[in-house]
């Protein structure tokens, strides 16, 4: 009995350490991979701001040219800088111990992240540095504590002063009811060239864009699912009409 009280509690003990962990509150947003526009941009923001240091190695370029209707010269003109060709593999040159000895930590394969982390997590997390000069690089993240990756995209969202606030935490003045912060930073160390919702228009594209490469079939097994159900409602009526004729002459 006693071992039996035992194996129960250690085997709910992962499920509170990973409740504890889920305890920071994340911003929302619902991706939507049918908008191509968006994957478009978030693809470009990846390709310019993210590719030097993480691969999407189990996707290749022609497939996700050909996913968002970007016609391959254009693609491999504008968005493939490390001269690969366009049915190659999303790799990059950076090797992991290069990575590990740089930054702390090697830039991970982000190919799966969206559905590692969820869509939530990142857009938090790439709207979540902040300034802290603790740090080797100068920055942190309010949703990853000691994070090894520099705020790359720091001259579009400038550099927040202190951890931002979940957009949930809107804060309004007592006397006069008016909206002190919508959350999100509120104090800039330094300014970057996009305006708040312009920097997070842009991170949504980018998230939306990772959501689509977690699962670029998620389109067509919608597609193909409407289809089935599309066949079934007529085999139905099909089958019925068969039934009937068939066991008429019987009863
Ligand atoms: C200069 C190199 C560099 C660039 C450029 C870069 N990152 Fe990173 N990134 C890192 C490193 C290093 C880590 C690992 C951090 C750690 O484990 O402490 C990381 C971690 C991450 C993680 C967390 C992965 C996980 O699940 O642990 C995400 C998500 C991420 N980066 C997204 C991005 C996106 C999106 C961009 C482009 C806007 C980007 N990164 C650009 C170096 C980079």
């Amino acid at each position: 009995m006693k071992k039996l009280f035992l194996s129960l509690i250690l085997s709910v003990t992962p499920l509170v350490a990973l409740a504890a962990g889920a305890e920071i509150e994340l911003d929302h947003i619902d991706t939507d991979i049918s908008d191509k526009a968006s994957l478009q941009r978030g693809a470009q923001t990846y390709m310019n701001y993210c590719m030097a240091c993480h691969s999407l190695e189990y996707a290749r370029y022609n497939r996700v040219a050909a996913d968002l209707d970007i016609p391959e010269e254009i693609f491999e003109e504008n968005l493939i800088f490390t001269g690969a060709a366009i049915g190659s593999l999303m790799g990059n040159s950076m090797s992991y111990d290069d990575g590990a000895a740089w930054f702390g930590a090697a830039p991970p394969d982000l190919t799966l992240v969206a559905r590692v982390r969820g869509e939530d997590w990142l857009y938090t997390y790439l709207r979540g540095f902040y300034q802290d000069d603790s740090r080797p690089l100068g920055v942190n993240n309010s949703v990853f504590a000691n994070v090894g990756m520099p705020h790359v995209l720091m001259e579009l969202q400038g550099l927040c002063a202190e951890a931002p606030h979940a957009v949930s935490e809107r804060r309004f003045d007592p006397l006069t009811g008016n909206l002190i912060t919508d959350g999100g930073c509120e104090n800039y160390a330094v300014e970057g060239s996009l305006t708040k919702a312009e920097y997070d228009e842009t991170i949504y594209d980018l998230v939306n864009f990772l959501d689509y490469m977690g699962e670029p079939y998620a389109g067509d097994r919608e597609r193909i699912g409407w289809m089935v159900f599309a066949f079934l409602a007529v085999f139905l009526v099909i089958g019925q009409l068969l039934y009937r004729e068939l066991w008429k002459d019987i009863h």
